[in-house]
């Protein structure tokens, strides 16, 4: 088995992949090594292949590789295929790659276990139609919610993305205006406007009593949501950065056969990014 692994993204600096994987492998006692890659624009594929030549195990695949890694993989997961994107690269022992994609699998399970926010009977709101919301479709759906409605800017996008996971259960496309009188037990956003300070434009009282608010993003791109989530009176509101913690540890167990526990790492990075921007 090889013991390198890393990220490849662009830009990767700020990728907290190399600080969780290290806490994984000091807490399972497995020894390997897991670097950030920032790799050229156009230039993902021939760096992958260098990589898994030279001997390396694993990749993870972030931002803007996640399509390109579906094509580069020999072999793909039923999970990948449908979420369009590969996250997660593992050497198999015919030397063959696997593509897998984790974050579905990662967000389901904070939001179900870590958080303890139930899906099954529940009216689901998904905000946005891009990479991040059509990773979290099959699991939801999976979940047996009474209704998934997914909202967009682009309301043909959301049609299109509903058309596409119909087969899996009651899930309609609208555009922002078909929300207005609604209400949801569960709303999640995953479009990209928090990363400019940006809120999707949404109708007061979306919420049901006890609501729950998850914002797929975190730290200052989760914080516009977060804040509406507040003011509109949500039961909790949560951040992705379990769902980063948990998705991790699905690409660790699929490159390593070992299940790290979750908990102390997600703690851990709490601290440190309250410290951080505390300084
Ligand atoms: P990602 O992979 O992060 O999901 P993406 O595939 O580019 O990124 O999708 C971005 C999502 O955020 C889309 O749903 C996009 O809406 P459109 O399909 O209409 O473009 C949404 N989005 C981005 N900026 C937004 C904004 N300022 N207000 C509302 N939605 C926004």
């Amino acid at each position: 088995m090889s013991d390198r692994y890393a990220v490849f993204g662009n830009p990767v600096g700020h990728s907290l992949s190399p600080r969780i994987h290290a806490l994984f492998a000091a807490a399972t006692g497995e020894a390997l090594t897991y670097e950030a890659v920032e790799i050229p624009l156009g230039g993902f594929s021939a760096a992958a292949r260098a990589f898994f030549a030279s001997g390396g195990g694993g990749l993870n695949v972030t931002v803007p590789f996640k399509e390109e890694a579906l094509r580069f993989a020999d072999r793909l997961t039923e999970r990948a295929r449908r979420a369009g994107a590969v996250n997660t690269l593992a050497r198999q022992g015919d030397g063959a790659v696997l593509g897998d994609n984790t974050d579905g699998a990662g967000f389901l399970r904070d939001l179900t276990e870590n958080l303890g926010w139930p899906v099954a009977g529940r009216r689901v709101l998904l905000l946005g139609a891009g990479g991040a919301a059509r990773g979290v479709l099959a699991p939801l759906l999976a979940a047996g919610p009474a209704e998934l409605v997914v909202a967009n800017r682009t309301a043909a996008r959301a049609r299109a993305l509903a058309a596409a996971f119909a087969d899996l259960g009651p899930v309609e496309g609208v555009g922002w205006e078909a929300l207005a009188g609604r209400r949801f037990d569960l709303v999640i956003q995953a479009t990209s406007a928090g990363l400019t300070g940006a809120l999707p434009p949404l109708p007061e009282g979306l919420l049901s009593p006890g609501a729950h608010c998850y914002d797929l993003r975190y730290g200052a791109a989760a914080a516009p949501f977060l804040r509406w989530a507040a003011t509109e009176g949500a039961a909790a509101a949560a951040d992705g950065l379990g769902m980063l913690v948990e998705q991790a540890a699905e690409s660790f167990a699929l490159w390593r056969g070992v299940r790290p526990s979750t908990g102390p790492v997600l703690q851990a990075l709490r601290r440190e990014l309250a410290e951080k921007l505390a300084q």
